[in-house]
């Protein structure tokens, strides 16, 4: 952390505005370091010991969230031993230290969120949440209403069932069609198994939507915003409701 004015740091804090810090300042409420401090220049630190009524205080979090249309190519990690592009390089101007909520594979783009809260990240990645992903697959050939059928009951896979999906066909592109699945299991490449499962195999796959969160239409693949204050409690309400 920076250096700052007090009245800022006291801010930060949440122990007030920085116009009612100064008043605590002015008013002999406020200490650095066991010296109470009546003006309006100190600067603290993060190593300084701020007490407010003789109760330390620190700066809260910064809590971020964001979304990102991840490209194909780029791993959904914080970094990569092997020096591969990795979807935190992407995110330019943020200090904090971010993490994606869960992963897509190298291979495949769409809405991946990263966060530094891990709180949010345990709520929306647990299995026991049960958080809805939706796709879109490019598949070869068109599956039918068996295949559509399979996916509602679940099929297995080598690694056991999976939860009821949805398959839908929304549309076609030559003689292949354009698929939405939606799943609420996260398992290794689960959405490209199923679909080998059924015989139509997996072209390429974008995810366009998390829950409640759809993947925002204006940004093109490696462009990111900040979530929404309504999409992060839309979320985690979403995983409320599955507790
Ligand atoms: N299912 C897959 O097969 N791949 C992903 O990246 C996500 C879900």
């Amino acid at each position: 952390m920076e250096e700052m004015r007090l009245q800022k740091y006291l801010a930060l804090c949440g122990v007030a505005s920085r116009r009612s810090a100064e008043t605590m300042i002015a008013d002999g409420r406020v200490s650095v370091n066991g010296v109470t401090v009546t003006e309006m220049g100190v600067k603290v630190g993060a190593k300084d010991v701020v007490r407010v009524d003789g109760k330390a205080v620190k700066p809260e979090r910064n809590k971020i969230y964001i979304m990102i249309n991840k490209p194909v190519g780029v791993l959904s990690a914080a970094s990569d031993d092997r020096g591969r592009p990795c979807v935190v390089d992407l995110i330019e101007g943020v200090n904090e230290r971010l993490y994606p909520v869960g992963r897509l594979d190298y291979d495949t783009s769409g809405l991946l969120l990263l966060t530094n809260d891990g709180e949010f990240t345990q709520k929306l990645t647990h299995p026991s949440f049960e958080i809805w992903k939706t796709y879109e697959a490019v598949v070869r050939g068109e599956p039918n209403e068996g295949n559509v059928k399979r996916f509602a009951e679940g099929l297995t896979l080598d690694d056991g069932p999976t939860l009821p999906a949805l398959l839908t066909v929304i549309g076609h592109k030559g003689n292949n069609a354009i698929a939405e699945v939606r799943i609420r299991e996260g398992r290794n490449r689960q959405v490209r198994r199923m679909l080998e499962a059924i015989h139509h195999p997996v072209l390429k796959l974008r995810r366009v939507g998390f829950g409640p969160v759809e993947l925002d239409p204006d940004l093109k693949p490696g462009a990111w915003r900040y979530l929404r204050e309504d999409e992060v409690s839309k979320l985690l309400g979403a995983a409320r409701a599955n507790e």
